[in-house]
């Protein structure tokens, strides 16, 4: 639809001890694409996410990025490779303020800045995810929203060929909500990659061009949100969930 394969996961399971955490997954993401990774709770989604990442080693299975295994290089080795992530609860550098935090991004990311250059995109970056605050306000002081914005702006400083963002919408309030929508919306508008775990229904919608769905650790469906989200397993897997 978009062009080829950027990522790759085939045949990825992870195991903690007896739990199979996620098991035999298979998806494609193509260049310019955003894919929602979408399920009900403990599904597996982020644990995913986590092995594209490189914090967790599958336990089976290849990732790879045009070509490239992932799945067996160091995370630090994987961010430099282009992958970038935001965390399901927001990560940032407590003891740096909003602009260290961005350009430590920019310095550790795929495409690596330093010094003036470094200050100077992160000033961009923050700019882009429409963080109005004093840049050297501490990370500390700020409210959850723009906690979240200096996170994503932070991924963007090492400017990723593919973003993935865990629940980066979760925990906003109805406003914010719509703000950060379009905010994704703009960065899929700029043809970046995504991948998106989401458990907001309007975003899934809005936003995804496709969606996999995961259920005990397994893709139990593949599609456009519309057609996945009328799907009768999917529905099944939802029921008894708060999200459904
Ligand atoms: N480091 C770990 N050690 C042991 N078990 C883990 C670990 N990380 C995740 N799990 C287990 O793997 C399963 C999947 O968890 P995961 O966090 O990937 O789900 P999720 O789909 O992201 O859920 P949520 O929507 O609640 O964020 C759960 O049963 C969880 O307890
Ligand atoms: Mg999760």
């Amino acid at each position: 639809m978009n062009g080829s394969p950027i990522l790759s996961v085939k045949g990825v399971t992870k195991r903690f001890g007896g739990l199979v955490a996620v098991n035999d997954m298979s998806f494609d993401v193509n260049n310019h694409e955003l894919v929602g990774v979408i399920g009900p709770n403990g599904s597996g989604k982020t644990t995913m996410l986590n092995m594209i990442s490189g914090a967790f080693k599958p336990s089976t299975g290849r990732i790879s990025m045009k070509g490239r295994r992932l799945s067996e290089m160091p995370a630090q080795k994987i961010a430099r490779e282009g992958i970038g992530r935001t965390f399901q609860l927001v990560r940032l550098l407590p003891g740096l303020n909003v602009l260290e935090n961005v350009k430590a991004g920019a310095v550790f990311g795929y495409r690596r800045r330093w010094g003036r250059e470094a200050d100077d995109f992160a000033h961009e970056m923050l700019e882009r995810v429409g963080l109005d605050t004093s840049y050297d306000a501490p990370v500390s002081a700020l409210t959850y929203i723009d906690q979240k914005r200096v996170e994503l702006a932070r991924v963007l400083a090492g400017e990723p060929k593919v973003l993935l963002l865990d629940e980066w919408l979760a925990g906003l309030n109805p406003t914010e909500l719509g703000t950060g929508i379009e905010l994704i919306n703009a960065l899929r508008d700029e043809g970046r990659t995504i991948v998106m775990v989401e458990h907001v229904m309007d975003a899934i919608r809005s936003l995804c061009d496709r969606c996999v769905v995961m259920a005990s650790g397994s893709k139990i469906a593949e599609g456009t949100p519309g057609d996945v989200l009328s799907d009768r397993e999917v529905i099944r897997a939802y029921l008894g969930d708060d999200n459904a």
